[in-house]
């Protein structure tokens, strides 16, 4: 197995290793450094079905469940499609994942399946250096804030039953401890986070976009151009990720998705 560092300022790629077969305490042990040091980790040239991806991918923590019943594969319901399909729409906006949770997940995994022939891309970005990006006056108004989060109400991939038993609530500091490296870093989602300390409504998504402008960079963002057989995962608290929407809708993408059981942010 080789680990080499991708041509930005994080990220790297695998090559040489095989989520099908059984993975030494050692392998994993590296593996799992180098989702620290590196963020995020684009594994190469994988040939997997849902059970073997799941089971492969649980070296890095446990498989959690996710919130769209409707999307999880029957085979393995821990496993789940994000599709330009079934009013799907790419998630255009940067974001972390499942933050209604109380505990949201360390980490998403995207596994290519189906990709367009141009296109499609996922990028994402470094939140350590998204919080040093921001101004010392918005470090300092968020630095004891938190968001509450919800289900974005007018997305129809949830349904009744979704939001019955995942709807939300869940409140979480802006600026976020990691409890593996102790490093901070800035933690919400544009979308769920409906709701920030002392602010009135209304002016909740004009502020996280502000922060997010001042955030992201060229320096502390990777774009991620998918070839099959691709599995690429995420450290989702130090890091926010985003989908190029500009691409043939008329063609298929489709990536299977596992999210790993987190913590609580503190
Ligand atoms: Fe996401």
């Amino acid at each position: 197995m080789q680990i080499t560092a991708l041509d930005a300022s994080f990220g790297a790629e695998v090559f040489g290793l095989d989520l099908n077969k059984p993975i030494f305490d050692e392998t994993a042990k590296k593996l799992n450094r180098a989702l620290l040091d590196h963020i995020v980790l684009v594994i190469r040239d994988q040939d997997l079905d849902a059970r073997s991806y799941c089971k492969g991918i649980s070296l890095f923590g446990e498989p959690m469940l996710q919130h769209r019943l409707a999307f999880r594969l029957p085979e393995c319901p821990e496993v789940s499609r994000i599709i330009n399909r079934e009013k799907m729409r790419p998630a255009a906006n940067w974001h972390t994942d499942h933050t209604n949770h109380e505990e949201p997940p360390k980490a998403t995994v995207l596994y290519a399946r189906k990709l367009p022939s141009k296109g499609g891309d996922t990028s994402f970005a470094n939140m350590y250096a998204g919080l040093e990006n921001l101004s010392p006056a918005s470090q300092a108004q968020i630095a004891s804030l938190f968001t509450t989060n919800y289900m974005e109400a007018d997305n129809p991939t949830y349904s009744a039953d979704d939001r019955g038993a995942f709807g939300g609530g869940a409140r979480h500091p802006m600026v976020r401890t990691h409890p593996e490296t102790g490093k901070k870093a800035l933690y919400f989602h544009v979308t769920k986070a409906t709701g920030v300390d002392g602010l009135d409504p209304d002016l909740v998504r004009p502020f996280l976009d502000d922060l997010l402008k001042q955030a992201i960079r060229p320096d502390n963002t990777l774009r991620h151009q998918w070839r099959m057989g691709d599995v690429v995962i995420c450290d989702n608290r130090c890091a926010m990720h985003s989908v190029d929407p500009n691409f043939d809708q008329s063609e298929e993408r489709l990536l299977w998705r596992i999210i790993l059981k987190g913590d609580q942010p503190v």
